[in-house]
């Protein structure tokens, strides 16, 4: 096993131990400084589609573990799992399938001291099972799941803090790589291995089953659209001209006046700025634009005569190993809508894929909000198009 490997995927007991208590530290760090706004208190946040809860957010991570680790569930199906949850009800509150969103607001949750100790004594308990359990993947899948789960509210709680204007502290800033190299890579195409690694290790259900892959000769940008890039575009009246736009793109472009990228405002003296953390910050230049979603990003590529890349063509260009090929600041929206690949069957986490093929885009990538060892050029990401609350770009392909 490599050392250096920074992935879960692959991660033993001993590893996978610091990174389960990495994972928890932070979540809980995230939850603090959303409390110490109020948010705490549910009635208090906003009732948005696009966020949860915190304080159901972080009962929800715990219970997730707890049911897939402590309680051996064999699916996340009701009733699939064994004994009762630490909390009387936490079934009943915490089941995200059974729960709708818009009555999470409504749950009469326990107090933020209780579903601390909860979350604590949840870990408590995983890691003291962990530190007897073989290097053997099938009995590190569902800690290896959970840990994954966990990185995903952790991300999520972080764009909700966006969201809600709220600071960062320091720990939370993320990585944020080096200015992107800026220009095209012309790739000569060819067949690629898709999909993850399954012969050992973490695999996603989505990424199976990996498959040979064929994609023709194609030309991509090194990195992601820069703000200055994209700033040409809505200087140049990309968002008043119908003709950049598709028919949903018009739509939501109508119903949300928008007239620039979500967070961008305008000053006084005519520069721009953006919005970031509640922070009004003067617009990088360089940085990859984020907070676009599907529709921005395909009207941006019809004004400049690109084309957004299909995500076998982004896999394969970020497994060539070509140097210049720089990912990992936001996520990337993609052509490629989110369905199954042939072969597909949903694992024990049944509606991680399954309920929304058809539905969602896939993005590629990582954003400076994913943690190392979460990164993989084979990770699907998908979300709904009109999302712009999520750290996402793009970037174009020549047509
Ligand atoms: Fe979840």
């Amino acid at each position: 096993m490599d050392q250096h490997d920074p992935s879960f995927r692959h991660a033993g007991p001993g590893r996978l131990a610091g990174m389960l208590r990495d994972a928890r530290h932070y979540t809980l760090a995230l939850f603090d400084t959303l409390a110490d706004a109020g948010y705490a208190d549910s009635a208090r946040v906003p009732r948005l589609g696009i966020i949860n809860p915190p304080l159901w957010e972080l009962g929800h991570t715990a219970w997730f573990a707890e049911w897939f680790v402590l309680r051996r569930a064999a699916s996340s199906r009701p009733g699939a799992a064994f004994g009762h949850s630490l909390l009387a009800r936490g079934d009943d509150w915490f089941d995200s399938s059974l729960v709708a969103h818009r009555t999470r607001w409504a749950l009469d949750l326990p107090g933020t001291g209780a579903i601390q100790t909860y979350c604590a004594e949840v870990l408590e308990r995983i890691l003291e099972r962990l530190a007897g359990e073989p290097a053997d993947d099938a009995a590190l899948y569902p800690y290896r799941l959970a840990l994954a789960h966990e990185d995903m509210h952790g991300e999520a709680l972080l764009y909700t803090m966006q969201t809600l204007g709220l600071g960062l502290r320091g720990e939370m800033s993320g990585t944020m790589p080096a200015p992107p190299p800026a220009g095209e890579i012309g790739f000569g195409g060819g067949v690629f291995l898709r999909g993850g690694d399954q012969s050992r290790g973490f695999v996603f259900d989505n990424e199976k089953a990996a498959a040979p892959c064929r994609v023709a000769p194609f030309a991509i940008d090194a990195a992601p659209v820069t703000n200055a890039r994209y700033l040409a575009f809505v200087e140049d009246g990309g968002y008043r001209e119908a003709r950049h736009w598709s028919e949903a793109g018009s739509a939501w472009l109508a119903a949300s006046a928008r007239s620039a990228p979500r967070y961008w405002r305008r000053g006084d003296d005519g520069v721009w700025q953006q919005l970031r953390f509640g922070r009004r910050v003067a617009l990088a230049p360089d940085a990859a634009v984020r907070h676009l979603n599907l529709h921005e990003a395909q009207a941006f590529c019809r004004w400049s005569g690109r084309r957004l890349p299909t995500e076998d063509e982004w896999e394969y260009a970020a497994l060539s190993g070509h140097p210049q090929f720089a990912w990992g600041s936001v996520w990337e929206w993609t052509a490629s809508p989110f369905l199954p690949f042939a072969g597909f069957a949903p694992d024990r986490y049944l509606d991680y894929s399954a309920p929304w093929f058809g539905s969602r885009q896939v993005l590629r990538g990582a954003s400076f909000a994913t943690p190392a060892r979460l990164r993989s050029p084979h990770f699907r990401n998908f979300y709904t198009p009109e999302r712009d609350d999520i750290f996402a770009g793009f970037r174009t392909c020549a047509p």
